[in-house]
C-alpha cells in the first residue's frame, strides 16, 4: 500500500469538478493516507468546507490571514508537512497563478512555498484548457516538474459541451499519486525509454481518415511502469481518449510518419517498446477538400501506400536501442507471425497477443501474451494490462543489467 501512512495537502480549487474531490478524499483515506485540505474562496462556492473537513477528518484551511491557522500550523508549515501536495480540481485561475509566481492567497502561497512534489488535475471548460495562455503555462508548469493526471476528454457538467477538460476520475488521481509516491528500487533511473502507443488517423480528406480499435491503454501502462522504475520515458502517442500518463515526456502525433519522426527524434535511448498500432497503409494522397458524395457519380477509389515500419527503423537504426521491443497483435497463427517479426523487424522481444474480436483484448483493459525471443517462448495467463506493462517493464530492467 504506497499511500498507508502518506499525508497529502488536498488543494480544492473553485470549479464544479470540486465535488468529485469529495469523493477523492475518501479514496484516498481509504488507501491509508490522511487528507489535509485547502480549498480556496472559489472551492467554498461548490462544495463546503463543512463536507471537505467531515470526510478529510481535518481542519479545512481557507484563509491566508487566519490568525488562528498561522498560529496553529502556519502556511509555510502546511506546505512542508506533507508528502504530496494534490490540487483537484487545478482551475486555469490556479494553474496561471501558480505559472506566475502568485502569492495571493492561501493556495497560491502554499503552492509557492512547498518542496514537495505537486500533482495537479486541471479541469476547465475546453477552451480554457485549449487556449494558448493556459498552455504555456501548463508548459511552465512541467518544467518546473508540477506533474499532471488529465484533463480528460467528456462532457463538461456545466454545459452541453464536450471536448478535453474534464477533471480525472478519483481513482485516476489515486493512481497518479501512487506512482509518484511509490518508494519501489528504481532500476531504470538513468536510463532512457521510447515507447509508441495507441492508433494512428491517416487522413482521408480534411474529414475522413483510416484507423484501428487501439486505445492505447497497454503502451500507456507500459510507458507508466517504465517511468515507475525510473527510467526517462519519451511516450510518443497516437489520438486516444486516455490520460498521459504522469511522470512521462508524451508527443501527441495523429499519423505514422509523424509517430517515425518524433521516435526518431527521441533518439538515442536505451530501449524501445513499439506499442502503437500504426496503419500499415496510408491513402496515396490525401485529399485537401472533403471528397463530396454527387448523385450518379461513381464511387471513388483510394489508392494506399505503404506506411513507413517505425519497429523495423528503429531495430535497424544505427542508434538502435540496446533493447528493442516489438508487438505483435494477430488473429492467426500468432506464435509463428511473432517469430518471423523477430528477424524482420530486428527485435529483441515480440509480445504477442491474439486481437481477434472474441478475446476482447483491442481495445479492452485486459491481455493474454506471449513473451517471444530468440530463445524461446513464455506464456503470461490473462492479466490487467496494468500488469503485463508491470512485468514487462522488470523485464527490460533486468535485461539492460546484462
Ligand atoms: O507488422 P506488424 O504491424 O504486425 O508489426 C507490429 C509491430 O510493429 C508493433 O510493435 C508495431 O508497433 C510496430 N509497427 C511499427 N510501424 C508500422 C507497423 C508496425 O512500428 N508501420
Amino acid at each position: 500500500m504506497v499511500l498507508s501512512g502518506k499525508r497529502i495537502l488536498l488543494i480544492i480549487s473553485g470549479g464544479i469538478a470540486a465535488y468529485k474531490s469529495l469523493d477523492l478524499i475518501r479514496r484516498l483515506r481509504e488507501r491509508g493516507a490522511s487528507v489535509r485540505p485547502l480549498m480556496t474562496k472559489g472551492a467554498q462556492e461548490f462544495v463546503t468546507p463543512l463536507a471537505v473537513g467531515a470526510l478529510a477528518a481535518d481542519h479545512v484551511f481557507t484563509d491566508l490571514f487566519s490568525r488562528q491557522d498561522e498560529q496553529d500550523v502556519g502556511h509555510i508549515r502546511l506546505a512542508r508537512d506533507c508528502d504530496l501536495v494534490v490540487i483537484a480540481p487545478a482551475t486555469a485561475d490556479l494553474l496561471a497563478k501558480l505559472a506566475n509566481g502568485l502569492a495571493d492567497d492561501l493556495a497560491s502561497t502554499v503552492l509557492l512555498a512547498t518542496d514537495r512534489p505537486v500533482l495537479a488535475a486541471p479541469a476547465m471548460n475546453p477552451h480554457m484548457w485549449a487556449h494558448p495562455a493556459t498552455k504555456r503555462n501548463v508548459e511552465t508548469l512541467r518544467g518546473d516538474r508540477i506533474r499532471f493526471i488529465g484533463p480528460m476528454p467528456g462532457e463538461m457538467a456545466e454545459s452541453r459541451e464536450a471536448g478535453v477538460g474534464r477533471m480525472a476520475e478519483p481513482l485516476e488521481i489515486v493512481a497518479a499519486a501512487e506512482t509518484l509516491l511509490s518508494d519501489r528500487p528504481k532500476p531504470l533511473a538513468g536510463r532512457r525509454a521510447i515507447v509508441t502507443s495507441g492508433p494512428t488517423h491517416e487522413p482521408i480528406d480534411p474529414v475522413r481518415y483510416i484507423a484501428n480499435r487501439s486505445s492505447g491503454r497497454q503502451g500507456h501502462a507500459i510507458a507508466a511502469a517504465l517511468a515507475t522504475l525510473g527510467a526517462d520515458v519519451t511516450l510518443v502517442s497516437g489520438p486516444v481518449s486516455i490520460p498521459d500518463p504522469v511522470g512521462v515526456k508524451v508527443i501527441h502525433v495523429e499519423r505514422a510518419d509523424q509517430m517515425r519522426d518524433a521516435v526518431l527524434a527521441a533518439l538515442p535511448a536505451d530501449v524501445a517498446v513499439m506499442v502503437a498500432a500504426v496503419a500499415d497503409w496510408r491513402v496515396a494522397s490525401a485529399a485537401d477538400q472533403k471528397i463530396k458524395k454527387h448523385p450518379g457519380e461513381s464511387i471513388p477509389t483510394l489508392a494506399l501506400t505503404e506506411n513507413p515500419d517505425i519497429l523495423k527503423t528503429v531495430g535497424h537504426h544505427t542508434m538502435r536501442p540496446k533493447l528493442v521491443i516489438g508487438f505483435a497483435a494477430e488473429t492467426q497463427d500468432v506464435e509463428s507471425n511473432a517469430r518471423a517479426k523477430l528477424d524482420r523487424k530486428g527485435a529483441d522481444i515480440i509480445v504477442a497477443n491474439d486481437v481477434s474480436p472474441a478475446t476482447g483484448i483491442m481495445g479492452g483493459v485486459r491481455n493474454r501474451v506471449k513473451i517471444v525471443t530468440h530463445s524461446g517462448i513464455e506464456l503470461w495467463p490473462d492479466l490487467a494490462k496494468e500488469e503485463v506493462a508491470t512485468r514487462l517493464a522488470a523485464m527490460i530492467a533486468e535485461r539492460l543489467k546484462q
